[in-house]
């Protein structure tokens, strides 16, 4: 039974990274056309680097909780996949095997003119001159505001193909990612993780919303997930 877990920076709240929108959100203290474009980086390379640097220093600094480690759990007994909009590291710290990161990996850096070369990064900070080995200038391995998002037909692939599907700390309010949710199969049910969990509007599938934070949830739910496969296969 394939369950595909699709999160957001809720499920890294409890780890101490900031999530992205609200009061607390980094999107409070930060412009978006400021540091997450590709117009700021060409404008002001310095300050977008800087900005990746700070937030890679923090991530490095933190460690999965019990969501992202819960998660990695449901490998025992699921065929698990997990789709994120993170660019932390957490749920591979945590131990799942088969990650796609929709909006890239901090851990990581690419070259400017080919988005597929991408290159490891040692500690936390890029230096704002180093280059690719293709001769042209580094930058963050992230996927700003207005590109496009190179692992969506791979999600989309992955979505399509869930029996069950999680949505663990996501507002769903950024696309193309907020719209996976419509390649589900009909009947799939969905439990949606998070404390102000949005509403969705799908009409084939069943949604189950969880309102309390992933790390309380999510030990519950995989026992409920498993009694759930053991009822449809049969077993007791
Ligand atoms: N457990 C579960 N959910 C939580 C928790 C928690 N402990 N704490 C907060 N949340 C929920 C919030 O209620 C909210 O619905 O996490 C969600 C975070 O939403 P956003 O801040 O909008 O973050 P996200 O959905 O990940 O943003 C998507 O926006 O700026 C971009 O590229 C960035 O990938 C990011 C994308």
């Amino acid at each position: 039974m394939k369950i595909v877990v699709f999160t957001g920076s809720g499920v890294s709240a409890e780890s101490g990274i900031a999530t992205f929108r609200g009061s607390g959100g980094l999107w409070a203290e930060y412009r978006i056309e400021d540091v997450c474009t590709p117009q700021a980086l060409a404008k002001d390379r310095e300050r977008v680097i800087k900005f990746y640097n700070m937030r890679r220093r923090e991530i490095l600094s933190k460690e999965p909780n019990i969501a992202h480690k819960t998660i990695s759990l449901l490998e025992e007994y699921f065929d698990v996949e997990v789709v994120t909009q993170n660019i932390d590291d957490l749920h591979e710290r945590a131990g799942s095997k088969n990650v796609t990161h929709l909006h890239g990996e901090i851990v990581k850096l690419r070259s400017s003119t080919d988005e597929s070369a991408v290159v490891p990064i040692d500690g936390w900070e890029q230096n704002v001159n180093e280059r690719h080995q293709d001769g042209s200038l580094l930058r963050p391995f992230v996927v700003f505001f207005g590109e496009a998002v190179p692992m969506l037909e791979k999600a989309i692939d992955i979505v399509s193909k869930a029996d069950i599907f999680l949505v663990v700390g996501t507002s769903l309010e950024v696309y193309p990612a907020a719209s996976l949710v419509n390649y589900l199969k009909p009947g799939v049910p969905v439990y949606v993780v998070d404390p102000e969990a949005p509403y969705l509007k799908l009409k084939y599938n069943p949604v189950k919303y969880i309102r309390e934070k992933a790390s309380e949830a999510m030990p519950e739910l995989m026992e409920e997930l498993k009694r759930y496969s053991d009822d449809i296969s049969g077993n007791n």
